[in-house]
Formats: C-alpha cells, sequence, structure tokens
C-alpha cells in the first residue's frame, strides 16, 4: 500500500507555503511570500502578514494540488505549523487547515515549526538516523537540537538568549546602512573583507558560561560590539571598512554557531549534523560548518537554500514523519502558540 498523502501548511511567519509529501517524496512545495511588502517597512508587520497569508491561502493550495496533479480528496492527513510563531499569521493556517480536515474528514496535525526545519531534510538527504543534532538558525530562531527520533523525542539542548543570527546580522546591516534584510548582503561583503581584520566578541563561550550556557547562544553584545567599533570610526573623522566589518562579523557568528554545535555533538556522540532555517544560506556558516565537520568526521546535512527558508514541505515532511511513527492526530480545537516549546513536536 502507497504510504500516506500527508498535505502540509505553513504560515508563521512571512511565507505561505503549502506541499505535498508521500513518505520522504515531496511531490510539489508552493510558496507566495508578502516579503517584498515587509522590505517597505524594514522588517515584518503581523497584521500586514496576516492578511497577505488570507489572500494566499486558497489560492497557494489550488497552485499545489494542480502542480501535483491530484484532488484534494485523495490526500490522507493535513498537518500544519502550530507555533512557534505570530499568532496572527500561525492562526490564519490553522484555520485553513481546520476547515480542510473536517471538509475532507481527515486528521489533523498540529506540529512544531522548529522541529519542521530539521525534518524536510529528510525529503532530501534521507531519513536520518537514530540520533542527529540539528542547528536551526534564522531571522526569528538559533536552535540547537538533540533529536532522538524526529517525530517523537526531540530535546533542546540550547538556544538565543536575545537575537536570533539572521537578527543580528540583519541588524548589523542596518548600522552598516544595507537595505533590509541585510543578512545575505553583509554575506556577500564579508567575502571580500578579511575575517581577521577586527576580533569581535564571541558571546557566552567564557570559561564562567560552559556551567549554564554551554549551549546557548548570544548575538545582541557582538551587535553592540560592532555598532561601537564603527561609531569610534566615524567619531575619529576614518573610513569604515565595511567589507571588513562584514568579514569579522560574519566570522565571529559562524565560530560561535560551529564550536558549540560540533562540542554538543562530541558531548552526546553524535555523528550526524542537521543545518536549518533561513540563515543557513550563509557562507561563512557553510564553509565554517563544513570544515569543522570533515575534521571532525562528522556528516553535515544542510538542504538546499529553497528549503531551508519557511515553506509547506517542512512542515508536510513533519507531518508524513508522525503519521508514520503512528502519533495520535490533533483535536479540531488546539489552539496556535507563538512561543510552543521546542520539545513539543504535535499539539
Ligand atoms: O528562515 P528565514 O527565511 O525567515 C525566518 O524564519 O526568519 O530566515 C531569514 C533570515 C533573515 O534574517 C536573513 O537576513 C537571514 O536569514 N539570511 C542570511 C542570509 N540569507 C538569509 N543571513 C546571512 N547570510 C545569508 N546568506
Ligand atoms: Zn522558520
Amino acid at each position: 500500500m502507497a504510504e500516506p498523502l500527508v498535505l502540509g501548511i505553513e504560515t508563521s511567519c512571512d511565507e505561505t507555503g503549502v506541499a505535498l509529501v508521500r513518505g520522504n517524496e515531496l511531490l510539489v512545495d508552493a510558496v507566495a511570500s508578502s516579503m517584498e511588502e515587509h522590505a517597505r517597512y524594514g522588517g515584518i508587520i503581523p497584521e500586514v502578514a496576516s492578511r497577505a497569508h488570507l489572500e494566499a491561502m486558497i489560492p497557494t493550495i489550488q497552485r499545489a494540488i494542480g502542480e501535483a496533479d491530484i484532488d484534494l480528496s485523495e490526500v490522507d492527513a493535513i498537518a500544519v505549523t502550530a507555533g512557534p510563531g505570530l499568532v496572527g499569521p500561525l492562526t490564519i493556517g490553522a484555520s485553513a487547515a481546520k476547515a480542510l480536515a473536517i471538509g475532507l474528514n481527515k486528521p489533523l496535525y498540529g506540529v512544531n515549526h522548529v522541529i519542521g526545519h530539521a525534518c524536510v531534510d529528510q525529503l532530501v538527504d534521507g531519513p536520518l538516523p537514530e540520533r542527529a543534532m540539528a542547528l536551526v538558525v534564522s531571522g526569528g530562531h538559533s536552535s540547537l537540537l538533540m533529536v532522538n527520533d524526529i517525530a517523537t523525542d526531540v530535546t533542546e539542548l540550547g538556544s538565543t538568549l536575545d537575537d536570533a543570527a539572521g537578527e543580528a546580522f540583519d541588524k548589523v546591516g542596518r548600522l552598516l546602512g544595507l537595505p533590509y534584510p541585510g543578512g545575505p548582503h553583509i554575506d556577500r561583503l564579508a567575502r571580500e573583507g578579511d575575517p581577521a581584520a577586527i576580533r569581535f566578541p564571541r558571546g557566552l563561550t567564557a570559561a564562567k558560561d560552559q556551567a549554564k550556557h554551554a549551549y546557548d547562544f548570544s548575538f545582541s553584545g557582538l551587535k553592540t560590539a560592532v555598532a561601537r567599533w564603527v561609531e569610534a570610526r566615524t567619531d575619529a573623522g576614518q573610513p569604515i571598512p565595511v567589507h571588513d566589518v562584514a568579514a569579522s562579523f560574519a566570522e565571529a557568528v559562524a565560530d560561535v554557531l560551529a564550536a558549540k554545535t560540533i562540542a554538543a555533538c562530541h558531548k552526546h556522540d553524535v555523528d550526524t549534523l542537521v543545518i536549518g532555517g533561513g540563515f543557513s544560506a550563509n557562507s561563512q556558516l557553510r564553509e565554517m560548518a563544513a570544515k569543522r565537520c570533515a575534521e571532525a568526521g562528522i556528516d553535515l546535512r544542510i538542504p538546499p537554500i529553497r528549503y531551508c527558508t519557511d515553506n509547506g514541505a517542512m512542515i508536510a515532511a513533519l507531518g508524513s514523519a508522525v503519521v508514520a511513527a503512528g502519533v495520535a492526530p490533533s483535536s479540531l480545537d488546539i489552539p496556535v502558540d507563538s512561543s510552543m516549546p521546542l520539545t513539543t513536536i504535535t499539539v
């Protein structure tokens, strides 16, 4: 018998994603983004994002089933992001998913967005081994997860205490006068700069932080250090070497992420690392992780970037994994949870 066909819906931030997955096979991944509208405001306005999801939801579902050439009645289960994310946008996706579940008389699974970022890798690189480490980095999250079983057993080893990695890049981008989102621009500038030009601080890496925050991240001190450095230069009437500032800043972020993640792999005796989330596009992190994982004998899995940004495939993938694991469906009155714990895989 064919494996169940799972329709996944993602609306936690600014991407309306709808995808169909059977087993670990992705049939279609349709995404509509309201990013251009947000770029005008220099950040995501939840109300604007909610309205965009409401408008894009049905057309995106129709596009997905049209492209996969299936009938909605063939869908066996509906998976939807229940959190974490923005409450308004999450509510639009959850409402659509509930309507589909009741209309089609099929089970509903409310799933965790951040765990979806790790799970999507199964569609590309095949099933995860029994134990794997996952680093999920984006504009909204920087989390280190110990994945014992992606459908049933995930623990959070650490997360950012302040800014997410992408958020720190965007803030430093703003102070360097770059367009929003600044992350990709800093990445580009950094490639032509000297990463050793300026020694910026590595947050939470001091010996005193090892006991409580071995696997937590903090990027706000780094961001302030960059701001101070730029300010001092400006006050002295000197030009800002933007390439070197970008390269040294990017080096500090990648260094901390890679060092803590690899230390966690050693500590937990894990030899597979998945990196997901929109920030995994960052070249400095990719290069550093590739080099250090190779040295440490860790198998590094990073899905192509279109699966790292928010999309429906990650939610359909996690839905498919929980259905395969025999996890009980969610009830039709589940809420959405903007700060859903990362140990909660389904609600
Ligand atoms: O996953 P994503 O698309 O949206 C969130 O869920 O946040 O991640 C976008 C974040 C933004 O902060 C963006 O600036 C950052 O990831 N980003 C990058 C790069 N590409 C995206 N940061 C640094 N280098 C990049 N190449
Ligand atoms: Zn995300």
